[in-house]
């Protein structure tokens, strides 16, 4: 066995169809139907350090979007919602972590390799590791220098964007290699019609005179959990959010501010597109206060929100 990644050094167990096993023990064979087609789902989750111990930040809403994200596919899967969350919050115990993320997947398995998944058995698994801020913690700070990919998005008419399935994230993994490869840190990716989808795995919030706009759903973006969370923090704290945009791409030269939310990203400023200078190439005000917002929510020292969180 090879020496571990140093991302998953000190995981011991993941959980997979039914039961714990080993972490050297998690395999699937080669010929496996999602392997070589991308037919599976995921999700990615985040349970956090809160003041009241760990929990899981709005695991029914990434939940939900794991058994939605199957259908078109008629992937269904085999465990109940409750099994699930079971499995993950005794996962988490059994790893002893305090705030980790959470990747659970469902994807088509070992049967016949025809595009027609067959009698292929959907095959589910969980894992749970430490991982720290996406972009990087001076992302968090500073803001992150972005492109906008050449690559554009999936348009919904060719497959459903709104789902998060294994095989859109190769378009994901062009547009955030080709934005490595021109030195900077993250892409921003328009859709087909030319105008301003999301990140490769974030969704995006422009400021302007105040206001705060975001693609809508029909804009082939993901309906990210954080951006509905973004959202709803913003208008508690008074602001107009119009979530239904249609942002071009040199309204994003021009934006006050701009910022990603995902799960992994979380709220990560963006202080330059194609090296203009996003408003004074920091973190913004809006961004600042909703960024704030967010992490004092997510660590659990904001009243009112305890449905979001699943208690390990
Ligand atoms: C393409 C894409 N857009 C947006 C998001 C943000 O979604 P969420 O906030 O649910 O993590 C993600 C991350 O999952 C993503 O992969």
């Amino acid at each position: 066995m090879s020496e571990r990644p140093e991302m998953f050094q000190g995981v011991d167990e993941l959980w997979m169809d039914g039961e714990f096993v080993d972490f050297d023990d998690a395999q699937i064979h080669v010929l496996t139907h999602g392997l070589h087609y991308g037919s599976g789902v995921f999700e990615g989750v985040r349970c956090y350090d809160t003041v009241d111990g760990p929990a899981i930040f709005r695991w029914e809403e990434h939940l939900e979007r794991f058994y939605e994200s199957g259908k078109p596919y008629d992937l269904e899967i085999p465990f109940e919602p409750e099994e699930l969350t079971e499995a993950t919050v005794e996962l988490i115990r059994r790893e002893e972590l305090e705030s980790c993320y959470i990747r659970p997947i469902a994807f088509y398995g070992y049967d016949s390799l025809g595009v027609s998944p067959g009698d292929c058995p959907t095959k589910v698994a969980i894992g749970a590791w430490p991982w720290g801020a996406y972009l990087g913690e001076d992302a968090l700070e500073n803001g992150v220098d972005v492109m906008v990919s050449s690559w554009r998005k999936h348009a919904s008419s060719q497959i459903p964007t709104n789902m998060k399935t294994t095989g859109l994230y190769v378009n994901s993994m062009l547009a955030t290699e080709e934005a490595k490869g021109n030195g900077y840190t993250e892409a921003i990716v328009l859709n087909k019609e030319g105008n301003v989808a999301e990140g490769p795995g974030e969704n995006i919030f422009l400021v302007r005179d105040g206001e705060i706009y975001t693609p809508g759903l029909a804009e082939s973006i993901l309906d990210g959990i954080t951006r509905r969370t973004a959202i709803e923090l913003a208008e508690d704290l008074g602001y107009t959010v119009h979530d239904e945009a249609t942002i071009s791409r040199g309204e994003l030269y021009t934006a006050d501010e701009l910022f990603f939310t995902g799960t992994a990203a979380e709220v990560t400023p963006i202080r330059s597109v194609d090296d203009n200078v996003i408003g004074e190439g920091t973190k913004g005000p809006v961004t600042d206060e909703i960024q704030s917002q967010f992490f004092d929510l997510v660590e659990g020292r904001l009243d009112g929100y305890d449905d979001w969180f699943t208690y390990v």
